[in-house]
């Protein structure tokens, strides 16, 4: 009779070395929810549809829910939780509050992570590259504009990290 496998992997997060023991299976998502009490990236839809659980994974912003844990030993993950520099927010995080794009909330982190892969790629991006960068996150409150305007102020005001 065999017991269950794990995996050991080590990884990056939010600056910090990490390593936890695996099964083959465990989503990214729930390694950072459940084990490493990062609790930002939200389970929406599960399947990759939503962008609610958007994380930057190698300077990729990537739906969590579909990445397996066991697939990022080595990696570098990014999530909400590591935008702030302690008590000072994250560019973006000051432009979602004062452009009225977060309220419920819900979409908020995974917003943020992909708004910032995009400007860490592309400092000045497009409206279109906004609208296009966006367009896997779903937010059901405010109809995306306030969202865009939020990241366009921080990309016209020199497309910071
Ligand atoms: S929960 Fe991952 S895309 Fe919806
Ligand atoms: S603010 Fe509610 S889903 Fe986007």
């Amino acid at each position: 009779m065999s017991g269950t496998e794990y995996l050991g992997v080590k990884m990056t997060v939010n600056r910090r070395p990490v390593a936890v023991d695996v099964t083959g299976d465990e989503r990214l998502l729930d390694t950072l929810r459940t084990r490493l009490r990062l609790t930002g990236a939200k389970e929406g839809c599960g399947v990759g549809e939503c962008g609610a659980c958007t994380v930057i994974l190698n300077g990729r912003a990537v739906n969590s829910c579909l990445v397996l844990t066991a697939q990022c030993d080595g990696a570098e993950i990014e999530t909400v939780e590591g935008l702030a520099n302690g008590d000072a927010l994250h560019p973006l995080q000051d432009a979602f509050i004062q452009h009225g794009a977060v309220q419920c909330g819900f979409c908020t982190p995974g917003m943020l992570m992909t708004a910032k892969a995009l400007l860490d790629r592309k400092p000045d991006p497009s409206r279109d590259e906004i609208r296009e960068a966006i367009a896997g996150n779903l937010c059901r409150c405010t109809g995306y504009e306030q969202i865009i305007r939020a990241i366009e102020s921080v990309a016209k005001g020199g497309g910071r990290q």
